[in-house]
């Protein structure tokens, strides 16, 4: 069985995001054939083209891991009405120093979740138009606006709700399909 490895990004910093609680559920849900690893935004310095001749550990290895996977999964909040400011940090560390965009080309996908009835839906946009300026080959369809209600997640990060899950599963696998079509080589 081939497997594929996805790095998945949680666009949120805060201990107790449902984003966070989210990716962790997908987790669990993923098909066999998707390894879903966290690519870490948290430890990044502000990015600024000073480090371009020279770009500290921390980035470096946050390139290699980008890398080193199949496909990029984005796990977001929105945060008025758009992405936050730590997960746009993390995209313009990858898509330097010029010329070395770790983007480029990668499978991608983009989910995420709020309370409110939009289910991120704004961020969302904003985030494809960022990817998709990077080169990410982008899956468009099927999409993902969860609302997050409490409970939706039980202690041991499953979906409780019959349909959120095999929604959610579904989305994996059309992912996981995108992926064996788009990987690069
Ligand atoms: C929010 N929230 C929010 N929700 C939304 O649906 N649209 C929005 O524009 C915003 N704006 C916003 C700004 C800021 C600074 C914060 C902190 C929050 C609410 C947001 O959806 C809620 O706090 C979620 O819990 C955020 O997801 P994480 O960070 O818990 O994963």
């Amino acid at each position: 069985m081939k497997t594929y490895k996805v790095g998945y990004m949680v666009g949120s910093l805060a201990k107790g995001s449902i984003n966070r609680l989210l990716s962790k559920a997908l987790t669990r849900l993923a098909p066999p054939q998707l390894e879903l690893v966290e690519i870490v935004i948290k430890d990044l310095p502000l990015y600024s083209y000073d480090y371009d001749a020279d770009y500290p550990p921390v980035a470096r290895a946050f390139k290699k891991a980008i890398a080193d996977v199949d496909g990029i999964l984005f796990v977001t909040p929105e945060y008025n009405r758009s992405i936050p400011g730590a997960l746009k940090n993390a995209i313009d560390w990858a898509s330097r120093p010029w010329g070395q965009n770790s983007f480029a080309r990668k499978p991608s996908g983009i989910i995420g979740t709020s309370p409110g009835a939009i289910g991120t839906a704004v961020a969302q946009s904003q985030l494809r138009h960022v990817v998709v300026g990077l080169g990410m080959v982008l899956m468009g369809q099927p999409e993902v606006y969860l609302s997050f209600k409490a409970g939706m997640v039980d202690p041991e990060h499953n979906i409780v709700d019959d349909g959120t899950r095999q929604f959610l599963g579904n989305h994996l696998a059309a992912f996981q399909a995108w992926i064996e079509r788009h990987r690069p080589g």
